[in-house]
């Protein structure tokens, strides 16, 4: 794999928890891999399969959904929907010559700053290990 590929990387990021956590990464200037394309979304719960797909299509190489700690949802349990979902979606991604590390979830708090940070690198580099979508020569054909 070529030590230049950088992934483009799209986060969606609950308004309450993940974003404020990626607000507080940047208050705090923790170094973060700037592969990454934060977009707002109201909560986790919102986040469904075409948008997934679509952010694939637009040539993403991963695509994580982050939101509030289990338990702690603003909208209730718009993370456990969003949870399914992404278990859901990982698995069909095969079927469609993707890998399913490329779609991941996970859950932090508004305090938690540096674990965004983290989560960036390492979800940066799970896909930089994985190299660039198979969608994108899918999609140029
Ligand atoms: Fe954050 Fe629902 S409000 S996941």
């Amino acid at each position: 794999m070529s030590e230049e590929f950088e992934p483009r990387v799209i986060a969606f990021c609950c308004q309450y928890c993940a974003y404020s956590a990626a607000d507080m990464a940047g208050s705090m200037r923790l170094q973060y891999p700037s592969n990454v394309e934060i977009v707002l979304i109201p909560c986790t719960g919102r986040f469904d399969v075409i948008l997934a797909l679509k952010a694939f299509e637009s040539g993403a190489d991963g695509v994580y959904v982050a939101g509030c700690l289990e338990g702690n949802c603003h909208f209730l349990d718009g993370n456990i929907r969003a949870k399914k979902r992404v278990a859901y979606l990982r698995k069909e991604l095969e079927s469609i010559g993707l890998e399913p590390d490329r779609l991941a979830m996970y859950n932090l708090s508004a305090s938690q700053g540096p674990r965004f940070a983290e989560i960036v690198k390492e979800f940066s580099d799970i896909v930089t290990g994985l190299g660039p979508s198979p969608m994108k020569k899918i999609l140029a054909a």
